[in-house]
């Protein structure tokens, strides 16, 4: 494998006092769709908000495209081509879905061996997301949650994105939407995109995933290749299933 896109090293992070992970390590390849996996509670979102720049206190060292990323602001971050679905919805509601997407509009990026990245477009997003291009001028407000969850996938895109992490983008919506967003990242992965993918649901993960990694109250207990994970029912028990 080339350089990762991302890697990880012995990230720990805390909320005040508390501590909630404890050196999680963890590589991203460029085209990899990778699964960050657990429990409610295990660590998930906090995993991805810390790399992100979200979390003030936090330590250990984080590179994305050769860049030393552990200490700069999110803004920063999000600059270098890093994007970030998080997990609550977080869609203009009074702007419609065109004006939503206008909003997340970055230029065209490569990657540092000067490969051009997916450069997006709204028509391409349309495409890939019939259900909005179906729907460009209804306000964010007026959608439903699956299309809200959408709406906020596509315009972090607009941003061209090298890498995006995806908090639990299955949680919460219709199994139609479910089906749809799983869809639409094999079809990221197609366009060559890495994607970190915050996720409980272990078929979800199987359907989109090339490794996982588990993480269990802030620890990464399991890495391994996806196929690896569904054959071992034992740490799905341990880990994963209530
Ligand atoms: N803003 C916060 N302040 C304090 N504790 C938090 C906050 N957000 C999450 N936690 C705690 O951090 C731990 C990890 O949470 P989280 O990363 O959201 O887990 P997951 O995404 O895997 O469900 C949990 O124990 C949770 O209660
Ligand atoms: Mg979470």
């Amino acid at each position: 494998m080339s350089m990762p896109v991302l890697s990880v090293d012995n990230l720990n992070a805390w909320y005040g006092a508390a501590h909630i992970l404890f050196d999680v390590s963890l590589t991203i390849g460029r085209g990899e769709v990778v699964a960050l996996m657990g429990r409610n509670g295990a660590g998930k979102s906090t995993t991805l908000k810390a790399i992100m720049g979200l979390i003030e206190r936090r330590s250990g060292a984080v590179r994305f495209e050769g860049n030393d990323i552990s200490r700069l602001a999110a803004y920063r971050v999000a600059r270098l081509g890093l994007g970030y679905v998080p997990e609550d919805r977080r869609i203009f509601t009074d702007l419609t879905v065109t004006e939503n997407l206008d909003v997340g509009r970055q230029p065209p990026r490569a990657w540092t061996d000067g490969t051009p990245a997916p450069l997006w477009t709204e028509e391409r997003l349309f495409s890939l997301f019939p259900n909005l291009g179906a729907m460009p001028d209804r306000p964010g407000g007026q959608m439903s949650g699956g299309e809200q969850q959408m709406l906020t996938v596509a315009r972090t895109l607009m941003g061209n994105p090298l890498l995006v992490l995806l908090d639990e983008p299955s949680e919460g919506v219709a199994p139609v939407i479910v089906e749809q967003m799983a869809n639409t990242i094999v079809a990221l992965k197609e366009e060559g995109m890495s994607i970190l993918l915050s996720e409980q649901n272990i078929h979800f993960a199987e359907a989109v995933c090339d490794r996982a990694y588990v993480l269990e109250k802030g620890h990464i207990r399991w890495q391994g290749e996806m196929q690896a994970l569904l054959a071992d029912t034992q740490t799905q028990r341990a880990l994963l299933t209530i």
